[in-house]
């Protein structure tokens, strides 16, 4: 089976109770155990990650490289400004999809700006927490490709 993390970065951790007319009312928890069944489903396992922290989050993608086939990446407010992560994406080598619940190009004028999606595959944001499982289709058409019939 593939394996692919999925990593959330600040603030995701309060999913739930954090401005639940923008993100709704799931927790990480619920979400995680959403996407894991339909990622077994798709034949990938995934591992949840979460941290507030730049430097932790820095680190999980590093280890992407020798442990992942791929990666969902909601990197939270650091997508605006974190040229760290942007690097640290990069030399992975392996498929990240970008995800936002909320669509950040209906937002304030920070959120329209990201320094991580010219290193990712795609991005898919504002369907709510659909984007994690979107996200787990995305690359599985990318890691397992299947013949396509016309
Ligand atoms: C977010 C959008 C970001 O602008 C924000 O800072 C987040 C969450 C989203 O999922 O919609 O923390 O990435």
């Amino acid at each position: 089976m593939s394996q692919i993390l999925v990593i959330n970065g600040p603030n995701l951790n309060m999913l739930g109770k954090r401005e639940p007319e923008i993100y709704g009312r799931l927790t990480l928890g619920d979400i995680e155990k959403l996407t894991q069944s339909h990622a077994e489903k798709l034949g990938l396992r995934c591992t949840f990650f979460q941290s507030n922290t730049e430097g932790e989050i820095v680190e999980a993608i590093q280890s992407v490289r020798d442990n992942y086939d791929g990666a969902i990446i909601n990197a939270g407010a650091y997508t605006h400004y974190s040229y760290a992560l942007r690097d640290a994406i990069a030399l992975t080598d392996k498929p990240f999809v970008e995800v936002h619940m909320s669509n950040v190009f209906g937002r304030e004028d920070f959120r329209h700006k990201s320094v991580i999606s010219a290193v990712c595959r795609g991005v898919i944001c504002g369907f709510g927490a659909s984007v994690y499982t979107l996200a787990a289709d995305a690359l599985s058409s990318i890691i397992n490709p299947a013949e396509i019939e016309v």
